[in-house]
């Protein structure tokens, strides 16, 4: 099969090869591999031409013209190298036809790891004390953290990664709430969680993770009026998606000094700005740079899914739904 794969990045193409050079369970012959640099979008579409699928990754706009276009060129798989799916128009996909397949697991823990470690940081200021050190300057004030031990941690979304972010909290002596429609009482039981409301999760946590998918009920899920709510002080992480948090109102809460810090691997207008590097021209975006001058926030460029591990399993699973795909099989990650 004939593969474009937009908005191409170096760490994953080794992934790539190697998963494609060895025998899968349903293929042994390798596909075609055309790797592009550009995001895929309703400009860059055309791209496609000549190919079967496409792959897709998080920051494309893979909306109703787009689908159009890329059906019209005889594409019939979109390929998303992730698991979330909100960049897509999954409606407009199924009336061209097209057949959408994600990842729907790759690695849980990798997600959840960096959020803990993001937490660590943020709390103990790790960032601003390894700056320090560099520049010979070992003094600590100013560098206060607090325990986590006994203090509450809010989990909203407790899916994949939300399961295993709050057993890594239980872990450290926290007391972990949990948030989420379809929470499992057996799983909060399990960890000596319990399974509450938004409203209380922003009353009482430290610290809140954001684990739950973006969609229009999730978009701006932590606005001015939940920030209000929350505990003064609290930390918030998000690996979920960037949308989850209206920026204007966390820039405010942090401005306020309500907000005791954010730790973000996703940004509301992340695309064209993460995964790129843009230190000889500097971001034109200035909520971003705004948020970059508080010292009480730390930033990744979505990098929570970077680990060997989960590389590994997008690889591979993204070339097996293709070798289901070509095979006439039942697709095993469909997205719709
Ligand atoms: P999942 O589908 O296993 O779990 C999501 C959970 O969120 C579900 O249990 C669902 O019921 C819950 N949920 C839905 N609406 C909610 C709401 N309004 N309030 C509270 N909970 C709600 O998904 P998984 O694998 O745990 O991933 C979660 C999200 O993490 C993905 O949708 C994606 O956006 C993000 N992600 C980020 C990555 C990164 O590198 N930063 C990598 C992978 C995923």
């Amino acid at each position: 099969m004939k593969i474009a794969i937009f908005d191409t990045h170096k760490f994953e193409k080794s992934y790539f090869e190697a998963a494609n050079s060895r025998p899968r369970p349903h293929s042994s012959t390798p596909h075609q591999i055309t790797w592009l640099d550009a995001r895929l979008n309703s400009q860059s579409a055309r791209l496609a031409a000549g190919h079967d699928a496409v792959g897709s990754f998080v920051n494309d706009r893979v909306d109703a013209d787009t689908c159009a276009q890329l059906a019209a060129l005889g594409v019939r798989l979109i390929a998303l190298r992730c698991a979330g799916t909100n960049h897509v128009d999954l409606k407009a996909a199924a009336e061209h036809k097209l057949q959408v397949v994600r990842v729907p697991e790759y690695s849980p823990h990798a997600v959840a790891e960096h959020a803990v470690a993001l937490l660590l940081t943020l709390n103990r200021k790790i960032h601003r004390a390894h700056n320090r050190v560099r520049e010979m300057n070992f003094s600590l004030d100013g560098l206060v953290g607090f325990d986590l031990y006994r203090k509450t941690v809010g989990v909203i979304g407790v899916g994949r990664i939300g399961q295993v972010f709050a057993k890594i909290m239980s872990g450290f002596g926290t007391e972990v709430l949990l948030h989420d429609p379809q929470a499992s009482p057996d799983f909060a039981q399990q960890i000596g969680a319990r399974i509450t409301s938004l409203d209380e999760i922003l009353k009482l946590s430290d610290v809140i993770s954001l684990h739950c998918p973006l969609n229009d009920q999730t978009r701006h899920l932590l606005d001015t009026s939940r920030f209000s709510k929350m505990k003064p002080g609290a930390l918030i992480i998000n690996t979920g998606r960037g949308a989850l948090i209206e920026t204007r109102a966390l820039i405010q809460a942090l401005k306020s000094g309500r907000l005791g810090g954010a730790a973000l691997d996703v940004y509301e207008e992340e695309a064209g700005v993460f995964f790129e590097d843009l230190s000889e021209t500097g971001v034109n975006d200035d909520q971003l740079a705004r948020l970059l001058t508080f010292p009480n926030v730390l930033i990744t460029s979505h990098q929570a899914f970077l680990t060997h591990e989960a590389l590994t399993a997008i690889a591979q699973t993204t070339l097996q739904s293709l070798d289901e795909f070509v095979g006439g099989r039942k697709l095993s990650s469909p997205a719709l």
